[in-house]
């Protein structure tokens, strides 16, 4: 198994002034809704009228990956009438959008535990990847009961299963093609909406790299001109991987990417 897109940890990934990928944090539809006096749910509902208009922006700026996080792991811990809207609403986008996505070339994936949802939910998500998987222009993955923890142990468990053999000399490229995400390059832009400035358990490994942009604009109020104003206070940052300003400069790499030590070299 070998990923096709560079670990940032192990070389100085191929970027430009356009983030390749972007993963967001959609926060704060519950106080938007709550500032209308409108119940949490209509918060959610029109949550997904912004999703539409983020992909359609990811497609007009050329940008190749989105992912939106959608329900945590944690989010379970919701009060149970909000998690059952949840779902209804996620199947009903499911139902209601995947034509749209085919017709404009958008390739839709899930990541997260899906052992967790109905079989009606599963099944739904299932015929979505497969009736967009030919498309190619824009990759749209939501998160869905995912945690960048469980995500780890996932692929933990996978690898150790088929390489026995290595036991005790795994290292990172061995681990990351078991990640959920192992099709995607790592993002280079990471926005969250809502005003926290935390990662909440998304995705812990592929964030090693990539630049945070923090907003107060509410998840149903981030519009393209809030995008824009992510993606342009992305495009001022120095990306250094590690290296110095001068480096950057000169152009002159030092070593290549840091060497996996076996474990016992550490002991
Ligand atoms: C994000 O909005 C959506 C989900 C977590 C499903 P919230 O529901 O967390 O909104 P706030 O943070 O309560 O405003
Ligand atoms: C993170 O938002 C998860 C999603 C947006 C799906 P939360 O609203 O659940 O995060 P916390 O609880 O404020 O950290
Ligand atoms: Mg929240």
């Amino acid at each position: 198994m070998a990923s096709s897109f560079e670990s940032s940890t192990k070389t100085i990934p191929d970027f430009g002034s356009v983030p390749r990928h972007v993963a967001i944090i959609m926060d704060g539809n519950g106080r938007w809704a709550k500032k209308r006096l409108l119940p949490r749910i209509a918060g959610h509902s029109r949550g997904v009228e912004t999703v539409r208009g983020a992909v359609r922006h990811c497609l007009a700026r050329g940008i190749g990956y989105l992912t939106l996080f959608a329900f945590s792991s944690e989010n379970w811990r919701r009060p149970a009438d909000e998690v059952s809207l949840l779902m209804q609403l996620f199947a009903r986008a499911l139902m209601q959008e995947v034509s749209r996505l085919e017709a404009n070339g958008v390739r839709l994936r899930i990541v997260g535990d899906l052992s967790r949802f109905d079989a009606e939910l599963q099944a739904l998500i299932h015929a979505a990847e497969r009736k967009t998987a030919a498309n190619d222009k824009l990759t749209l993955t939501i998160a869905a009961n995912y945690g960048g923890r469980w995500d780890i142990v996932q692929a933990i468990n996978r690898m150790a299963v088929e390489h026995p053999e290595k036991q005790g000399r795994w290292t990172e490229d061995d681990l990351a093609p078991y990640l959920s995400m192992s099709y995607a390059p790592e993002p280079d832009l990471f926005i969250r909406t809502g005003g926290e400035e935390r990662i909440s358990n998304f995705l812990l490994w592929q964030l090693a790299y990539t630049e945070f942009h923090f907003t107060g604009t509410y998840w149903p109020e981030f519009d393209s001109a809030a995008f824009d104003q992510a993606i342009a206070s992305y495009q001022k940052r120095e990306r250094r991987f590690g290296r110095t300003s001068e480096q950057l400069l000169t152009g002159e790499d030092g070593a290549a990417g840091g060497e996996d030590f076996p474990a016992e070299a550490n002991a």
